[in-house]
């Protein structure tokens, strides 16, 4: 896709866009039948096929409508025209749109050309593809066309590795992948092994692979800039690439959706996509505890104590508590052996949160008022949505252990969300600007583009914009 400043004479597409507002008071100048099927509200497409061409009508609903809604009807759009549009020199009138809107409508563009398996080969990816726009200048299109491209391959890695099924992303595939895009991208790609790993101490992490048929890779991966003094952001993404819940063994009527038990790692996926694509000017450190949580006769059992990278002892009660574990030593290794300025973990881990928010928004903790705040402004105007909840320390006094400092659930059936953000709170070696994102609900859902749930791409624009607009 190429965005280019000018209008020539004949189009053969065209893309017209319009708010309610706008048809209002320009439909007379229009063919009258097109009234009676269009009126400009959000997500409205009408095609006009005439004589020199074709002219989609796309409707965006209110002028007060927010900039993330113009990307929700160009996913849509694309979702269900992408198989009619050509690949070739469009038009798109659309006086409506201001810059940052219609950077929005490219991104939907691209995104929205999104199913599993991927293939890029709709008119949207074809360098054939023009989108001619005469409101805004050729640099500023040019960044637009840099970071709607930088966004949606972030966004669509991040979405195929989760739809992939399990035994299309065991422990061994994903490293190889992973170690590929770090070479592609010149980031700094480390990986322990299970031996490596038990000379670390990370004990936590060890505890829920030791039952898994294949090796630890407790992943490592680093970008970063030239710019001096740039800030350092620490980002922790669950991995479990299948959540069987191990002993603890989980019912098996939604048992299919644990392949998604990965969507904190798929959601920093694509964020170090976008950012080496987009060179941003900070560091990111990235930590990825790969791992299955598998059942067999090496699984770790309930009762087992533990002891984690940063010295705690942690008694196992449930092993289906999987994800705490290896966030635990996650977050821990990070603040013992890197500078951060921030620290955010991201985690597919209650089914708690799921019953708490559905797929409305993600659990947020924080121990900084800053960032808390820092992040759901991000939420808010991306429509990746976050909601604060308490890091009470009575939420502590259900994880007492008497065998160890503390256990992995509390036996209550309160509020497992915050039990287990607590629980990670004691591994983040006093990090002062940690937040913790429950992204259980959102991560897998309801889409657009498939008829079972399937990967929604949360927390790639979320951590894509905090990381991008931070100064
Ligand atoms: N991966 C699950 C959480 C989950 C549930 C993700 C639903 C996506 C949708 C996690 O590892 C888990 O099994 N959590 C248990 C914890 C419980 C045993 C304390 C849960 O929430 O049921
Ligand atoms: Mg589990
Ligand atoms: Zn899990």
């Amino acid at each position: 896709m190429k965005l280019i400043n000018k209008k020539n004479k004949n189009y053969t597409q065209v893309f017209h866009l319009f708010t309610e507002e706008e048809w209002t008071k320009t439909s007379k100048n229009f063919n009258k039948n097109i009234s009676t099927f269009f009126t400009g509200k959000k997500h409205e497409v009408f095609v006009n096929a005439h004589e020199e061409g074709i002219t989609y009508f796309v409707g965006i609903g209110k002028s007060t409508l927010q900039n993330f809604e113009i990307q929700q009807v160009a996913v849509k759009f694309s979702q269900t025209q992408k198989g009619k549009v050509q690949p070739v020199p469009t038009l798109v009138i659309a006086d409506c749109l201001n810059e940052r809107q219609f950077e929005e409508f490219a991104k939907g563009l691209l995104i929205g050309t999104y199913n599993y398996p991927f293939e890029k080969t709709h008119a949207f990816w074809n360098a054939k593809f023009e989108l001619h726009f005469e409101n805004l200048s050729q640099k500023k299109l040019d960044t637009i066309g840099k970071k709607a491209e930088a966004l949606s391959n972030g966004q669509t890695a991040c979405q195929e590795w989760l739809n992939k099924p399990a035994n299309l992303k065991k422990p061994d595939t994903f490293s190889l992948y992973l170690k590929n895009l770090a070479k592609k991208y010149d980031l700094k790609y480390t990986s322990f092994n299970r031996k490596k790993c038990e000379e670390l101490g990370l004990g936590a992490y060890l505890s829920v692979n030791q039952g898994s048929a294949y090796d630890a890779a407790f992943t490592i991966i680093e970008y970063k800039t030239n710019v001096k003094n740039a800030v350092t952001f620490g980002l922790v993404g669950k991995c479990v690439l299948f959540d069987t819940g191990g002993i603890s063994l989980k019912n098996p009527d939604n048992m299919h959706y644990m392949k998604s038990d990965m969507g904190g790692a798929t959601a920093v996926l694509g964020t170090l996509i976008y950012a080496a694509e987009m060179q941003l000017p900070v560091n990111i450190v990235a930590i990825l505890p790969i791992t299955d949580n598998a059942i067999s006769e090496n699984a770790f059992l309930p009762s087992d104590v533990i002891t984690a990278y940063n010295g705690k002892t942690i008694e196992v009660l449930n092993t289906d508590a999987e994800g705490r574990m290896i966030l635990a030593d996650g977050l821990s290794y990070m603040a013992k052996n890197f500078k951060t300025d921030f620290l955010i973990d991201l985690a597919t881990l209650t089914g708690s949160s799921v019953r708490m928010f559905g797929d409305t928004c993600g659990a947020l903790f924080s121990n900084n008022e800053e960032l808390k705040n820092l992040l759901i402004k991000t939420g808010d105007k991306t429509n990746q949505r976050l909601w604060n909840l308490p890091l009470w320390d009575v939420w502590k006094d259900d994880i007492q252990s008497d065998v160890a400092d503390i256990k992995n659930i509390s036996m209550k059936p309160i509020g497992d969300c915050i039990i287990a953000a607590k629980f990670l709170e004691q591994f983040i070696e006093n990090h002062p600007k940690w937040a913790h994102l429950d992204i259980a609900g959102v991560t897998f859902g309801n889409v657009g583009y498939a008829k079972e749930k399937a990967a929604t791409g949360f927390g790639v624009q979320l951590l894509a914009d905090l990381i991008e607009n931070y100064h």
